[in-house]
């Protein structure tokens, strides 16, 4: 298939990303303006630049909203304050439909605020963050909500964003989203500490990740056959500046990486990965050609310095040949 059709495949599909929506906020600093308080000894945080971006769940819908498809649609919660507002704008704006997010009364939005330091030179220190985590999973009933909504969504892939402790997806939600890809729907999941607790998906770990389920087995031709036959589908284990590795039916291909010259910024690299493969498997794509794309679209994210960035069609053609 080339990019051409590639993309005009993807003018027709219809995503959903479900799981653990984030905000990141990023607070400039500039210390030369600090002056010592008055009531404590502390020198205060003068913030000179504020930023705010989508992360977690947020910033993989971002991802697939920038490749252009029919519709992108997003299912999770947020809290009842202003860090939900703000990432419900964020999604609207990057052209997300944002009807499936619920606000929940006595939970935070999940947020990360980096404070960042910079004084007589450029150089920018980052501080400690500051966490907004819920200490609680979502209820039940919560979670059977959003599965019904997805079950009646058309999206022809259900990209999930499995990663906090306590998020949005709890067992519940698990074994329904589990229960739509035995029943034929394509489930796409990426989680950093339950990807074994997936059946019937097509899971795209790291090799990390991968190794982990696979009782500390590090050739990912192994740990990619095994999470393929577990679940009965396709796997994918991504591999860093390596791109990545694919089972299908038994049978493994090893797609290599874009090569791209530092400086690099590997955060959000696997988003955009999950991302772009979402999308070109929707377009019908065979899988290692669907793996080639979505290592492209990475690595024009990685080539993306202090953001977590998206891949626009352009940037992917950029970077095709
Ligand atoms: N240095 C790099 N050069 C080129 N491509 C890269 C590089 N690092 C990552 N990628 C691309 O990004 C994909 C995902 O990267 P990686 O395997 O590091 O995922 P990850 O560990 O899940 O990332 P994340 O930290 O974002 O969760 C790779 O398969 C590859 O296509
Ligand atoms: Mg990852």
């Amino acid at each position: 298939m080339t990019l051409n059709e590639i993309f005009t495949r993807i003018d027709d599909v219809s995503i959903a990303v479900v799981g653990d929506f984030c905000l990141d906020i990023y607070w400039l600093a500039d210390m030369t303006r600090s002056r010592l308080s008055r009531e404590t000894p502390h020198f205060p945080l003068p913030v000179v630049n504020e930023r705010m971006s989508c992360g977690g769940a947020g910033n993989v819908a971002c991802n697939v909203a920038a490749l252009k498809p029919k519709e992108i649609s997003v299912y999770g919660v947020v809290g009842a304050d202003w860090r939900g507002q703000v990432l419900e704008k964020l999604l609207r704006d990057a052209g997300v439909a944002t009807a499936g997010l619920i606000e929940l009364d006595g939970r935070f939005t999940n947020a990360y605020c980096k404070p960042l330091r910079k004084g007589f030179s450029d150089v920018v220190y980052e501080d400690p963050r500051l966490d907004f985590e819920n200490a609680e999973q979502i209820s039940e009933s919560t979670q059977r909500g959003i599965l019904d909504a997805i079950k009646a969504c058309s999206a022809d892939v259900i990209c999930v964003c499995d990663q906090l402790t306590s998020g949005c997806i709890g067992s519940v939600l698990r074994e329904g989203l589990c229960d739509l890809g035995k029943q034929g729907r394509i489930v796409l999941v990426d989680s950093r500490d339950r990807i074994g607790s997936y059946r019937n998906v097509i899971v795209k770990p790291n090799d990390l990740e991968a190794s982990e389920v696979c009782a500390g087995e590090k050739d990912p031709e192994k740990t990619v056959r095994y999470l393929s036959a577990i679940n009965g589908k396709p796997a994918f284990v991504t591999l860093g500046d390596q791109g990545c590795i694919v089972c299908e039916n038994g049978k493994t291909v090893r797609v290599p990486g874009r090569r791209v010259l530092p400086p690099i910024d590997i955060c959000g690299a696997g988003d955009t990965f999950m991302s772009a493969l979402a999308c070109a498997i929707a377009a019908d794509c065979p899988l290692s050609e669907a793996a080639l794309f979505a290592n492209t679209a990475s690595a024009v994210t990685v080539k993306k310095l202090f953001v977590t960035g998206t891949a626009t069609r352009e940037e992917i053609a950029a970077l095709w040949n």
